[in-house]
């Protein structure tokens, strides 16, 4: 079963930092679940909140600053002072890191509360990034599966997987996987059941699970039939 280190290592780590991402490699994932935002001025900062208020020493919306807003931001002191300093990556700043690492991402498009102009910027930006990894090392998710819809017009080689929680989950998760042509179904732990993961694999999807921090539960998914699941750090290759 595939693992995805949730933020990076996340538990260890700041999330979303190159600490995390660094930290998930040396514990041997080859695998990394990152969250990606985009700013004013285009630049992709990897950010899961769409406020800075929690993770850095920022305030505001991530969409509404520049990226030389950011950079002289921290985001790793709110975790612990060891990690001072820490800063906000872009997306091609992980990409680098993974091809030289020999890793993959799976890079979570934030839904873009603006919409319109700056939704399909991030996805023809997150794309640019995408095909630097290729289809074997890059698999692009959201929330938004409009922009996951867009994003398989713009860059059909790369695999999707379509994101669902358990208020958005429904019986027409099946019409979103054809929509957005995704191979995968990204499903909260809380939402998943054996018959969605038997009824997926049915008609050819896979299915990857956020987020388990139990082994136990890990292996009774894997049981399932489940692909993948993200962990913080607590389910270890
Ligand atoms: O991509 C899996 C998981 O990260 C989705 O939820 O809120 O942690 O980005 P979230
Ligand atoms: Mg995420």
């Amino acid at each position: 079963m595939k693992l995805f280190a949730h933020r990076g290592l996340c538990a260890d780590a700041p999330e979303n930092t190159m600490a995390a991402f660094r930290a998930a490699y040396q514990a041997g994932f080859t695998w990394i679940e990152t969250d990606v935002d985009i700013t004013a001025d285009g630049s992709l900062p990897l950010c899961h909140d769409a406020t800075l208020e929690r993770t850095t020493t920022g305030h505001g919306r991530v969409d509404a600053l520049r990226a030389a807003d950011l950079d002289t931001l921290d985001a790793g002191s709110w975790f612990s002072p060891g990690f001072a300093g820490e800063k906000i990556p872009t997306l091609a700043q992980l990409v680098d890191f993974a091809l030289e690492a020999g890793i993959s991402i799976n890079i979570e498009m934030k839904p873009c509360a603006q919409g319109g102009q700056q939704a399909r910027a991030l996805v023809r930006a997150v794309a640019e990034q995408a095909r630097r990894l290729g289809p074997e090392r890059a698999l692009v998710s959201s929330f938004s599966h409009l922009q996951l819809a867009e994003f398989a017009r713009y860059a059909p080689e790369i695999p999707r997987g379509a994101l669902v929680d358990r208020a958005s989950f429904g019986p027409d998760w099946r019409t979103v996987l054809d929509l957005t042509d995704s191979r995968y179904l990204h499903v909260s732990d809380d939402a998943v059941t054996a018959a969605v993961v038997a009824e997926a694999r049915a008609v050819g999807r896979d299915v990857h699970v956020y987020t388990v921090n139990s082994p136990e539960r890990a292996r009774q998914l894997e049981r399932w039939g489940v692909a993948g699941v993200f962990t913080d750090g607590f389910v270890r290759p």
